[in-house]
């Protein structure tokens, strides 16, 4: 950065600046007070800002101002004149260890309350205490370094796409619903009684109405509200690097934004990877059991029901499917442990029944929760499904097919974290493709869309929609980044007949989609053109090149895990008034 650009009238220098080659130099510096040693003859404050810590220092020879320095205190917005001095002692750790400003001039620009924790590196805060002092959470490190590498990042994807032609257009918050799959958070009108806006869930139809427009191709960094449950990688409202394209095929769309993560891997890791293994979801499914594989590390999946249906041990023989996979160098596990992990997989959020183990001792014998059943020659096969070597533990899972590869995922999941083999500073993206199109939800009865209803199905599949939607295949895909889907989308429907039969399918009157979608529809009637593209989570992908996969700690201001904001306290109740001039009257049972 330009020093030019940080001179200003508080300060000719910033914190992080000044070396050797400044000795001799008269400075200005303002920043907060981070720390004071008062040594007698001398104090030392530790003078912070954006960009560094330099020592200031007061001597004795001039009681006055150590007077003053002596009434400052922690996080104290300061000015300091003076001179760069050599320091005796130097700090090598600093990267303005060698020099000190012997200061002849301090002016109190604010002073400051004890902060509630202490504003360093290491702090004695908990989490909840710093949500609700953020802004003092990062003038600390750890998450003002987030905040600046989250700013290179979106510069990055803004320059690279820009050079691929991308034009950036916003698209409006105040819109109404979009089927993305979550709830809509909505907003009452005022001038128009008993009606809401919805807030985007994404920019999706927007952005399809741009290709009818013409703009071929767009892109915006822009802000997504889904009101869905949280977790460490989903927040209420986050930001999409939401793009689309026209007269593209998927090809055109896996190979522009490959791209992208290709030079943000070599600008920030300064690695160049191949081009990405494209996987199709059945394959994903039946190797890993996750639509977004971690191929970090192996531990695949071994399906050994062929191996398991004639034998005596009724819950294989019984159930559709049943796999298992090899922890290595796990065979060494106590009972204790075992059983440990077999609670883990039986927690609702798992919601396997139970867990079969099979021991592949170094000495090549067998030992396992089957033993009654089963002899050497079945554990051998099934080590050679699941890849498993002396010293493994094979954990095999049983049940409906969908469910235990589900579980056999989040288990191998588990496993790889619990041995360490998600390595953060390793990168390894991938396509997911051909989703299905479909997705039966037990409880509506209904088909879903598994991506949104504007997905195009596989031409060759299309025959398929009337009399097996189901094994109907999307021109859908995902990209994949160490085992988190950072991004997803499809090639879009562009005719109108076959956009209204997807409707249909999807259990939506014609007059309902009409109401609901008419003015794509509507679009769609004047040329719409071929068009697909994509959405890549910002907050996501930061946080994974970072090596890190909460998202919380990459947003300057996020929700907590019941999707409140702790600082300024919201949601929040609203005037009486205010619900008056919104139309709305409130029922609610219990004062909360
Ligand atoms: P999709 O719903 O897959 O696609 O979203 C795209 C990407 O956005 C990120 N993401 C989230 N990140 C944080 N918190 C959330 N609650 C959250 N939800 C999603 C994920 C995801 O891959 N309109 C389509 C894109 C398209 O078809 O072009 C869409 O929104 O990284």
């Amino acid at each position: 950065m330009h020093l030019s650009n940080l001179k200003t009238m508080y300060r000719t220098h910033t914190c992080g600046e000044l070396r050797l080659d400044h000795k001799g130099q008269q400075v200005t510096l303002s920043g907060w007070v981070q720390r004071i040693r008062d040594l007698g003859a001398v104090i030392f404050v530790d003078l912070r800002d954006r960009y560094g810590i330099t020592q200031l220092a007061f001597y004795d020879d001039n009681p006055d101002l150590m007077q003053q320095a002596r009434h400052l205190g922690r996080e104290f917005v300061i000015q300091a004149q003076g001179q760069v001095v050599e320091r005796e002692s130097k700090n090598p750790k600093l990267p303005t260890g060698d020099i000190e400003i012997r200061v002849d001039k301090l002016r109190i620009l604010n002073a400051s309350k004890v902060p509630p924790f202490t504003i360093e590196d290491q702090t004695d805060g908990g989490e909840e205490i710093r949500a609700r002092f953020r802004y003092l959470d990062i003038r600390r490190n750890p998450l003002k370094n987030n905040l600046i590498f989250r700013s290179q990042v979106t510069q990055a994807v803004r320059n690279y796409l820009t050079e691929q032609g991308f034009i950036d257009i916003e698209t409006p918050y105040l819109i109404k619903s979009t089927p993305e799959g979550a709830r809509d958070f909505v907003v009452p009108s005022r001038l128009h009684p008993g009606q809401f806006y919805a807030l985007p869930q994404s920019p999706q139809t927007f952005k399809q109405l741009l290709m009818v427009a013409g703009m071929d191709k767009y892109m915006q960094i822009v802000k997504c509200f889904r009101d869905e449950d949280l977790r460490a990688d989903r927040q209420p409202e986050f930001t999409q690097i939401d793009c689309e394209m026209s007269f593209v095929e998927q090809e055109d769309i896996l190979r522009t934004f490959e791209g992208l993560l290709q030079h943000l891997l070599k600008q920030f890791h300064g690695i160049e990877p191949q081009a990405f293994p494209r996987m199709s979801y059945a394959e994903a499914m039946e190797r890993y059991g996750s639509d977004k594989p971690d191929i970090r590390f192996g531990m695949k999946l071994g399906d050994i029901t062929s191996l398991v249906k004639d034998k005596d041990f009724k819950v294989f023989a019984a159930n559709e499917y049943t796999a298992g996979i090899a922890v290595p160098g796990a065979a060494g596990y106590s009972r204790k442990q075992i059983d440990e992990i077999t609670k883990w997989v039986q927690r609702p959020q798992v919601g396997a029944k139970g867990l079969v183990w099979v021991k592949y001792n170094e000495d090549g014998s067998f030992k396992s929760s089957v033993d009654k059943f089963f002899g050497e020659d079945d554990f051998r096969l099934w080590s050679e499904k699941t890849n498993a070597r002396p010293g493994d533990l094979m954990l095999i899972l049983s049940g409906p097919k969908d469910a235990t590869q589900k579980q056999l995922g989040v288990l191998r999941m588990e496993m790889a974290n619990r041995l360490g083999l998600r390595k953060p500073d390793e990168f390894a993206p991938l396509w997911v493709t051909d989703f299905p199109l479909l997705e039966w939800d037990e409880e509506t009865g209904r088909y879903h869309a598994m991506h949104h209803p504007f997905t195009s199905p596989k031409p060759e599949d299309i025959h398929l929609l009337d009399t097996d939607p189901g094994r109907v295949r999307a021109n859908a895909y995902d990209l994949v980044l160490n085992g988190n889907e950072i991004g997803g989308g499809s090639i879009r429907i562009h005719d109108r007949d076959l956009q209204k039969k997807m409707f249909r399918l999807l259990g939506f009157s014609d007059e309902e989609a009409q109401r609901q979608f008419g003015f794509l529809m509507n679009a769609f009637e004047y040329g719409a053109p071929p068009h697909g593209g994509i959405a890549l989570g910002l907050d996501r992908l930061v946080a994974i090149l970072a090596g890190e996969e909460s998202i919380r700690d990459f947003i300057a201001f996020p929700k907590n895990n019941a999707g409140r904001d702790v600082m300024i306290d919201a949601p929040d109740r609203i005037s009486d008034e205010q619900l008056k001039e919104l139309h709305l009257k409130l029922d609610l049972d219990d004062e909360d």
